[in-house]
């Protein structure tokens, strides 16, 4: 229903492979890292190329929405710290793609899939920002919903993976404080400021609860994924634990969570909140949201504009190499 079921087998013995299907087994069952140098199941690979490619394309395409902010930051101080975020994220992709190449792929190629489609990226950033309070939202919501999904990542089973989640949620940290500090200063702004801040927290808490994924009982790599240690926590149970963060936060801020069902339970020692659209999750991740187009178009363009780069540095780098080889047979 949600995505490519093809990544995945079972824990099976690859054909011809049984001992180091073991022992590879073993490390996971000892909750060890698997580093690029490992064998490792061809599913496994499989599974680790498509989730963290899709993270990657999620860091990139999330510089959209915020970065059409930096021109109408309202002050020096929000467009300094709105640049050095954006910029962060960009920083965050290059990481994740650095670390999807120790599988195997190529950039570029994992680039094609994203433009044409084959690969997906959060349907978070398939919403539009409208005002300035969005910004807010995004860093409050959004980038606290990733630090709750990264911060389990930092305990991936894969290397790579985990130690870039580290770096990450450090900066994710900065990202969601500053985005509360811009929803805290609207909420106890003037009555359009507080109105604006709640109308962004209106359209960004539904969307936020997705990037968590489907309901754990519609989640085709998950149970697959927890049992190799990439995932540490189901969908659901991250996103319980994100509404029950959130909610004495939006407190704080006098802001008010557009959920009627959404209430404290003594017998579950969490908050019941009501149903999300999955309807709606559908349309978005298959390419039917709000801004998906958009978004899709100026990541197109942003790459051809930027391929004089790419080559300029390429050309650069094997002028270099050929220097260094010089020298050495000198
Ligand atoms: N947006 C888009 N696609 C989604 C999605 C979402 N919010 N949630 C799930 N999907 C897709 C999956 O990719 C999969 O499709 P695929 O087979 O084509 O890849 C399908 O829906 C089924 O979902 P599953 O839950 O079975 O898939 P996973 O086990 O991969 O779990 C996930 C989904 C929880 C998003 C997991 O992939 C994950 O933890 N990814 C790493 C974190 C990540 O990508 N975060 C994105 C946000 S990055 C960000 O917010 C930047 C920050 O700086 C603001």
């Amino acid at each position: 229903m949600y995505g490519n079921h093809d990544t995945e087998t079972a824990l099976v013995p690859d054909e011809g492979d049984s001992e180091r299907q073991a022992e590879f087994d073993a490390l996971i069952a000892d909750d060890q890292r698997i580093e690029p140098r490992d064998w490792m199941p061809d599913a496994y690979r499989r599974t680790l190329i498509r989730q963290v490619a899709q993270h990657a394309h999620s860091e990139i395409i999330g510089m959209q929405p915020e970065g059409n902010w930096i021109t109408r930051a309202p002050s020096l101080r929000r467009k300094a710290i709105l640049i050095a975020k954006v910029q962060d994220e960009g920083g965050h992709g290059l990481y994740l793609y650095s670390a999807c190449e120790t599988l195997g792929v190529d950039r570029e190629d994992l680039l094609d899939r994203l433009h044409g489609g084959r690969q997906k990226y959060s349907s978070i950033f398939n919403y539009p920002a409208l005002t300035w309070a969005d910004v807010g939202a995004i860093g409050w919501l959004v980038d606290g919903a990733a630090i709750m999904n990264q911060v389990a990542l930092c305990r991936c089973s894969y290397g790579p993976y985990a130690r870039a989640m580290i770096r990450i949620c450090k900066e994710e940290s900065f990202h969601q404080r500053q985005g509360f500090e811009i929803l805290h200063t609207l909420a106890h702004g003037t009555p359009a400021q507080k109105e604006m801040a709640q109308d962004a927290v209106n359209r960004f808490w539904a969307p936020a609860l997705m990037m968590f994924g489907p309901p754990d009982d519609a989640s085709p790599h998950s149970a697959q994924s927890m049992a190799w240690g990439i995932k540490r926590f189901s969908n659901d149970e991250l996103r319980q634990r994100f509404v029950d963060m959130s909610v004495p936060q939006a407190e704080v801020l006098g802001l008010s969570l557009p959920d009627p069902d959404l209430r404290w339970n003594d017998e579950r020692g969490h908050y019941d909140s009501g149903e999300l659209d999955w309807d709606e999750f559908a349309r978005v991740i298959s390419g039917d949201g709000p801004c998906n187009a958009q978004r899709m178009s100026r990541r197109i363009r942003a790459h051809e504009d930027g391929a004089w780069v790419r080559e300029a540095a390429q050309a650069y780098a094997a002028k270099q190499a050929a220097r260094t080889l010089e020298v050495a047979a000198s």
